[in-house]
């Protein structure tokens, strides 16, 4: 059905957004405890996180148990954390299947709101028209009284940046996903946030919201379709939230808190959401909390308008850290592993990589990387964010960060909880090795 174009004009439209900044954590909705539920959104609220953004791709029981006990857990956190939905429209045919699970839970006391409305996104969705989101979505919604807050992820409009609001009215803003990483496609690259840009310009000129992705890497590696890739990660972690700090969107999402089949969790994953799946063989064993080493600190640094990293300051005034490096070579031929290397991984390098920040003021201070117990780089270190992807990653054990001061005394330093593999006689593993710095 299309709408007659009097009744799309006659729908509210959001005129200028002062929104208060916040950072959330796309979460993937899996089968899970209650107490499981717990411990993710005390993580979640550790980190320094606002939301999770539950990734939603289902209505069955499995979905809607996990979603009770994440509401339940935010409300007995204590705390201001809040949930949204981001459905994952992938997995859903018709925006009106939507609208139940949001009836039930927009009024919840730990749903997120954004000047009084509902919050709302997606993972994809941009090939279903405007029309179709305002007639099976909005229109709907408002007839009940919910207005929703509508920050879909519609990057793959075949349009994606430009005139994106022209075209989708029935948005209040975007959010970028594939931004979050350079394409397979586009070789050894660093990271470009050219799109983003372009995705604030059209937010700024609408008067709407941009919420910007900020990723580790990608890592998929599963039988079946062209499910293996690899997305690189040496200093994308580390780049993106230089970009953050120096656009400043509206919103910004971290991809994600758990998504283990695509290697970029921070958070725990839970057995029970990958069972019966390839991605233990791959997931298990690398733990990533690492990663949330960094955050505290740069959402309060983003939050507090600053622009530059050499400007953050460690949360909790005393250096903070993490390092991360590859357990296989890239040099490995993988002719045991019959899902072979995933494409892109000539665009993979072996480095020992890490990002280091230090309190205000701090000088004489030394990064020292060591690889097979030699070291490979040593890089003077300055206050705000530090971050390097040293090359030389060697087979063997001994891979190691420290800081060191202006008398050489170890201030933090993480070993490699992984030895490197120069072969391997099962698994083309590019999945990362992470150790916070302590
Ligand atoms: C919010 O959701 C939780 C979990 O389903 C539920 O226990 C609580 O009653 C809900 N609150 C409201 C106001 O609906
Ligand atoms: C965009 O997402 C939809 C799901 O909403 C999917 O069916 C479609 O194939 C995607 N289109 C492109 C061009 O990626
Ligand atoms: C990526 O960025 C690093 C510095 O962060 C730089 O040394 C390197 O040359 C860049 N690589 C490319 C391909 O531009
Ligand atoms: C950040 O900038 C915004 C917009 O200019 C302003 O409203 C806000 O008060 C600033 N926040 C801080 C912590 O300076
Ligand atoms: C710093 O200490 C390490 C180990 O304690 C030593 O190997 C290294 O030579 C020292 N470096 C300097 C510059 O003194």
């Amino acid at each position: 059905m299309r709408l007659p174009r009097s009744l799309i004009l006659s729908l509210p439209v959001c005129s200028s957004y002062a929104a208060a900044k916040a950072v959330f954590a796309h979460y993937m909705v899996g089968t899970m405890t209650a107490t499981e539920a717990v411990t993710d959104v005390k993580d979640a609220i550790n980190a320094g996180f606002d939301a999770f953004a539950l990734n939603v791709p289902s209505m069955d029981d499995w979905a809607t148990s996990a979603i009770s006990y994440l509401f339940s857990a935010a409300n007995n956190a204590g705390s201001n954390f809040k949930l949204f939905f981001s459905f994952d429209m992938t997995q859903f045919n018709h925006p009106s299947q939507l609208l139940p699970l949001i009836e039930q839970y927009a009024a919840n006391e730990s749903y997120l709101q954004q000047d009084g409305r509902p919050f709302v996104s997606t993972f994809s969705g941009g090939t279903i028209s405007n029309d179709d989101w305002n007639s099976k979505f909005r229109q709907p919604l408002q007839a009940k009284g919910i207005n929703p807050f509508f920050v879909p992820n519609f990057d793959n409009w075949s349009g994606y940046p430009n005139g994106f609001f022209n075209t989708f009215t029935v948005a209040d803003g975007v959010f970028g996903w594939e931004s979050a990483w350079p394409e397979v496609s586009a070789g050894k690259v660093n990271v470009s946030d050219s799109v983003d840009q372009a995705a604030l310009q059209e937010a700024r000129a609408a008067n709407k919201v941009y919420m910007m992705p900020l990723s580790t890497f990608q890592f998929k590696h599963m039988s079946g379709d062209g499910q293996n890739w690899y997305r690189i990660g040496e200093l994308n972690y580390f780049d993106r939230m230089e970009q953050v700090l120096s656009l400043q969107p509206d919103f910004v999402e971290l991809i994600t808190w758990n998504d283990a089949g695509e290697s970029h969790y921070v958070g725990n994953f839970w057995p029970e959401q990958i069972a019966g799946t390839d991605i233990g063989n791959y997931a298990n064993g690398f733990d990533h909390t690492g990663w949330q080493q960094v955050l505290p600190s740069f959402i309060n640094a983003y939050k507090s308008n600053v622009t530059d990293i050499s400007k953050i300051t460690p949360a909790g005034g005393k250096a903070v850290g993490v390092m991360w490096y590859r357990s296989l070579l890239t040099t490995a031929n993988c002719s045991p592993d019959p899902m072979g290397k995933p494409s892109g991984w000539q665009n993979a390098q072996d480095a020992i990589n890490f990002a280091v920040i230090l309190p205000e003021g701090a000088s004489g201070y030394t990064i020292n990387v060591y690889s097979n117990n030699k070291q490979i780089g040593s890089f003077p270190a300055n206050a705000g964010l530090n971050g390097q992807s040293v090359p030389g990653l060697q087979a063997g054990g001994g891979q190691r960060v420290e800081v060191v001061d202006s008398s050489n005394k170890t201030i933090i330093s993480a070993t490699g909880t992984k030895d490197v593999q120069a072969q391997t006689t099962g698994l083309c593993n590019y999945n990362y090795v992470v150790a916070a710095l302590s």
